[in-house]
């Protein structure tokens, strides 16, 4: 718990009091009155992995080797810290813990795996080719690559957060970090950073979302440059209007220029994808309209300029979140008062129908742009969650699987978004499930014990294979 309040700033104590006091009092009730959880679906599909998985099933399941049983995280406990609500107000450097309190994937998902290592439909035909649009990229399995990492934990220090190096930690197996995804039907290149830059001369790449997708964008910045410090590197936040408040901790984004080739790679945070607006601007405690079919004015303001586009929401969609950040649903401007909508999936499943669609709606527009939609970055919290004694200790890669075999996403919300759209899924959540081992864990902070972030990934890892999957699509 210490842990979370690390780096905090004086300013912003009473704020993680309010935050700590609200849900002191919604775990209290919660305890007291479980009534109160049916904010939780009732038949929760939440990601669970069991031993009682039916080996040899349908297509759609990931295939589990053993039968160690896994449960992914599954509790439901309000947070305990706020993150930025608007774009002026503070976000805490801090917040591997306090995302992902919930998640849902298709239920019940399994991990399944053929220990021979064999994929289970062999007829299909292999269609290679970069790009190729009949090749599903979250199919294929893991394999061991001793040319893996693609750069360094320890030498990426100037994109990479010291809190996602897990080299800085005192983690002392990296196995993880030589694993490769290997598509099933389709040609993934290896990535070379000069090469990808060259491909992307003039272009912008833009990542808006949680901060998996902040994870995304500092795997990218370290797989560009080979993990290797590049001083001419230009910090162009400010064309943005991404620059660090006064008193703020850090900016909503960042934005980095390679003057070789003039990329431009850019990050802006916006955990839930909604415009957010504050509803009494002059009361400095003011609720938020968080507007679900109305993307944040940054993506409206700068969808102009972006040549790639990968967008992500997921963790923040839980009501204890949502209420520590005081954020209020609005659909068509006003206040929600569908019942249905105020549900808390339907409402995240509300918002990502909404965003895709619009994006689509700006692909007329703008026909050099390629859109992404990502779908949803599995958690690992087993026995618990990230703040009920919940673990991901297994360090082992490839024990809970290596192949993934589906017809759909893991992810129905995302996979039923870019539907009959021109966005692109960027599927990452079948690939990623199998890969337990390479969460942040118990080493999330140096020094600390009990601390668990089985949400975010060690970095060099898993997010650098979500971008040579973006990569090999762009
Ligand atoms: C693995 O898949 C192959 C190909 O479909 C199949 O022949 C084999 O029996 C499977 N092995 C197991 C252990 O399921
Ligand atoms: C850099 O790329 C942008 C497009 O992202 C373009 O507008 C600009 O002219 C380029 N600058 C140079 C110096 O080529
Ligand atoms: C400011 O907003 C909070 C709710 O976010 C409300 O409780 C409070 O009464 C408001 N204060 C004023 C002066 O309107
Ligand atoms: C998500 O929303 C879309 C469109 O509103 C709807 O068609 C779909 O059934 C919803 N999916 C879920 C899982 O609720």
């Amino acid at each position: 718990m210490k842990a979370a309040f690390y780096g905090l700033r004086a300013k912003q104590i009473s704020l993680v009091f309010v935050a700590l006091i609200c849900s002191t009092i919604l775990i209290w009730a919660w305890e007291k009155n479980p009534i109160l959880t049916n904010f939780i679906p009732s038949h929760s599909s939440w990601l669970q992995v069991s031993s009682d998985v039916p080996t040899g099933s349908a297509e759609g399941n990931v295939r589990m080797q053993d039968t160690k049983s896994h449960k992914f995280g599954h509790v439901l406990v309000p947070p305990t810290v706020i993150e930025s609500g608007g774009s002026h107000s503070e976000v805490l450097e801090e917040e591997h813990l306090q995302e992902g309190e919930s998640l849902q994937l298709s239920a019940p998902t399994y991990v399944f795996v053929n220990s021979t290592g064999s994929t289970k439909d062999g007829q299909k035909e292999m269609i290679l080719g970069q790009g190729n649009e009949a090749c599903n990229y979250a199919e294929g399995k893991w394999v061991v690559d001793e040319k893996r990492p693609l750069y360094s934990g320890y030498g990426c220090k100037q994109w990479l957060s010291g809190m996602w190096a897990c080299r800085l930690t005192q983690r002392m197996n990296f196995d993880y970090e030589t694993l490769r995804w290997q598509p099933k039907n389709c040609q993934m290149d290896e990535f070379e950073g000069e090469i990808f830059l060259k491909r992307m001369k003039d272009k912008t790449i833009a990542f808006v979302g949680d901060s998996l997708g902040r994870q995304q964008f500092q795997s990218l910045m370290c797989m560009v440059t080979g993990g290797v410090g590049q001083l001419d590197v230009m910090d162009v936040g400010v064309e943005y209007g991404l620059v660090k408040a006064p008193g703020a901790i850090r900016p909503d984004g960042w934005v980095y220029r390679f003057p070789g080739t003039n990329t431009t790679i850019l990050y802006y945070w916006s955990a839930s994808l909604c415009d957010l607006e504050p509803i009494d601007p002059s009361n400095s405690s003011t609720e938020y309209a968080m507007h679900l079919d109305r993307p944040p004015s940054f993506l409206r303001r700068f969808i102009s300029q972006f040549d790639v586009l990968v967008l992500n929401t997921g963790h923040h969609w839980n009501r204890g979140k949502l209420n520590a950040n005081r954020w209020v649903m609005y659909v068509g401007g006003k206040p929600n008062t569908d019942m249905e909508i105020a549900e808390i999936w339907n409402a995240r499943n509300f918002t990502i129908h909404s965003i895709v669609k619009w994006v689509d709606s700006q692909l007329p527009k703008y026909p050099k742009l390629k859109a992404f939609y990502r779908s949803i970055s599995p958690r690992h919290f087993v026995g618990g969650d990230w703040n009920t004694g919940g673990s991901c200790d297994n360090e082992n890669p490839m024990s809970i699987g290596k192949e993934v075999s589906q017809d759909e996403s893991r992810d129905p919300s995302a996979w039923s978004a870019v539907r009959g759209t021109k966005v692109k899924l960027l599927d990452i959540t079948g690939p990623s499930q199998v890969r337990d081992e390479g969460h942040i864990s118990r080493f999330s902070i140096k020094g600390t014990t009990g601390v668990q972030d089985c949400l975010h990934w060690c970095l060099p890892g898993v997010p650098d294979t979500w971008n040579e999957m973006l990569a090999a699509q762009v």
